[in-house]
């Protein structure tokens, strides 16, 4: 099973999720995942994620190792799951997605957290303070336990 983050700029929300996910998965020893993550604009391409996500996320024990890089039509065909943070991204992705099969593939990616209320997001915290990032940490540990229960390991 092959599954992307997606966010805006891929430097905050995404590449958090992807750190949080990649922990779960070592810790559950699922090597039969395979996850990255993107943003729905280009402007962060090659970049490193955001230094106060990185160092948010080091201080709760998840690395962001990703570098920026934007979602693009073919991702659909290599990927099982596209997780979008918000509803914006959600549009943005449907609208991209060149048939029914790819946009079925598009899911909120809180949609996967049993406990967050339905159509819940993912907050931009860019220009937010330190609670904002703390907060995507918490809102993606939550999501990816949820996700990880949910994403069948095979037989
Ligand atoms: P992200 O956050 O979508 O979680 O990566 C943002 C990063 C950059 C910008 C907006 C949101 N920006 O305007 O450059």
């Amino acid at each position: 099973m092959w599954i992307v983050f997606v966010c805006l700029g891929n430097i905050c929300r995404s590449p958090t999720a992807e750190g949080v996910m990649r922990d779960r998965m070592r810790r559950a020893g699922r090597t039969d995942l395979v996850i990255d993550s993107a943003g729905t604009s280009g402007w962060h391409v090659g970049e490193q994620a955001d230094p106060r996500a990185r160092a948010t996320a080091r201080r709760r024990g998840f690395d962001l190792d990703h570098l920026g890089r934007q979602f693009v039509r073919a991702d659909f065909e290599r990927f099982d799951l596209v997780l979008a943070m918000d509803h914006a991204n959600l549009r943005a992705l449907r609208a991209l997605a060149p048939d029914d099969t790819a946009r079925a593939k598009v899911r909120l990616l809180r949609s996967f957290d049993p406990a967050a209320p339905a159509g819940a997001e993912v907050p931009d915290p860019y220009y937010g303070d330190q609670a904002a990032f703390d907060q995507v940490v918490d809102i993606c540990v939550a999501a990816c336990d949820g996700l990880l229960a949910r994403v069948p390991a095979p037989a």
